[in-house]
């Protein structure tokens, strides 16, 4: 080694984060404020998620919870298990996912791909019902009560804050102005409270807005419901959700979100998926509130190549 220094030689896990921003061009209509999306499909997985799989092995890595030959466990929707087992397939874990046929076959067939174990839990007419997803977590328990295994439960895990506080930290380098809103679909709420958490330090007046199904808006104060969008909307108010960490939640029509996030993909070159087009639905409502001048930021969570299986994008 040249300088006698040290260096960690990369892995595929370092390709995580740093992820571009864009500008939306052309969908944002005269005497809106200006909406920037940060494209999270640039993770090696394809979403968000990779942030919170490497910070939720890390963070129990460090406190010596997760220990190599151990099991990791976790209930998902898929994107979180592709990213996990991802991660684990890097750092050389066991992992055993419990998911449900309501998930798109590309997320399950990548969970596979990176040698994970699944077990499929049915759903109802495919759909994300409102005791799907208690049904997956008591499977996961009952799995992961036995000292060879760490269960991830990404629902109550903090340590899931600590990777999506980057996506914030990125934020605020990558725009040279003061952000006015920042809106996010919730599922486990990480990402939402991350960033908040990141921006509010700079911009402590920043208005953060939790977007949730409007079919299943239980954090605006309606009844939980069915709905079709892929890891958002899980039937109540999700543990990590800190109320001091966002100023409101408003419910969005999920078929105007998936007109939304066609009409991204072939206006503006961004292709991702139903919760991408959620959050944008959330963007284009606060920039028409907050009006010229003023900066209103999102995500694009995920790429729209893990929904070619589904009606998202049609032939
Ligand atoms: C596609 C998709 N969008 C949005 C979310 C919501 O993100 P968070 O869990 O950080 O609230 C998830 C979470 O699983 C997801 O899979």
């Amino acid at each position: 080694m040249k300088s006698g220094r040290q260096v960690k030689s990369p892995t595929a896990l370092d390709a995580i984060g740093i992820t571009p921003i864009v500008q939306l061009h052309k969908i944002v209509p005269e005497g809106s404020a200006d909406i920037f999306v940060k494209l999270e499909y640039f993770n090696p997985t394809g979403s968000y998620k990779d942030r919170m799989a490497l910070s939720m092995i890390e963070e129990a890595e460090k406190r010596g919870t997760l220990r190599s030959g151990m099991t990791v466990v976790e209930y998902t929707g898929g994107s979180t298990g592709s990213s996990l087992a991802f991660v684990c397939a890097v750092k050389g874990y066991r992992l055993v996912l419990i998911s449900s046929d309501a998930f798109a076959i590309e997320k399950l067939k990548t969970m596979k791909a990176f040698g994970a174990e699944l077990i499929i839990v049915p759903s109802v007419g495919g759909k994300t019902t409102p005791d799907l997803i208690p049904r997956m977590m008591e499977k996961a328990k009952s799995l992961a009560d036995n000292d060879d295994c760490y269960f991830t439960n990404q629902i109550h895990n903090s340590d899931i804050i600590v990777g999506h506080r980057n996506i914030g930290k990125e934020l605020l380098k990558q725009i040279d102005r003061p952000i006015d809103a920042f809106c996010g679909g919730v599922g486990t709420a990480g990402m939402l409270m991350g960033v908040s958490l990141e921006l509010r330090q700079v911009y402590p007046n920043v208005k953060i807005v939790a977007l949730e199904p409007a079919s299943s808006a239980v954090i605006s104060g309606g009844s939980p419901g069915s709905h079709d969008v892929e890891g958002i909307g899980i039937g109540a108010v999700p543990p990590l959700l800190d109320e001091r960490l966002y100023d409101e939640a408003r419910g969005i029509d999920e078929n105007e979100a998936r007109q939304r996030v066609r009409l991204l993909a072939k206006e503006e070159g961004i292709f991702a998926g139903t919760s991408s087009g959620l959050n944008v639905v959330g963007a284009l409502q606060l920039a028409k509130e907050l009006g010229e001048g003023k900066t209103v930021v999102t995500v694009a969570v995920d790429t729209g190549l893990k929904y070619l299986a589904s009606d998202l994008y049609p032939v």
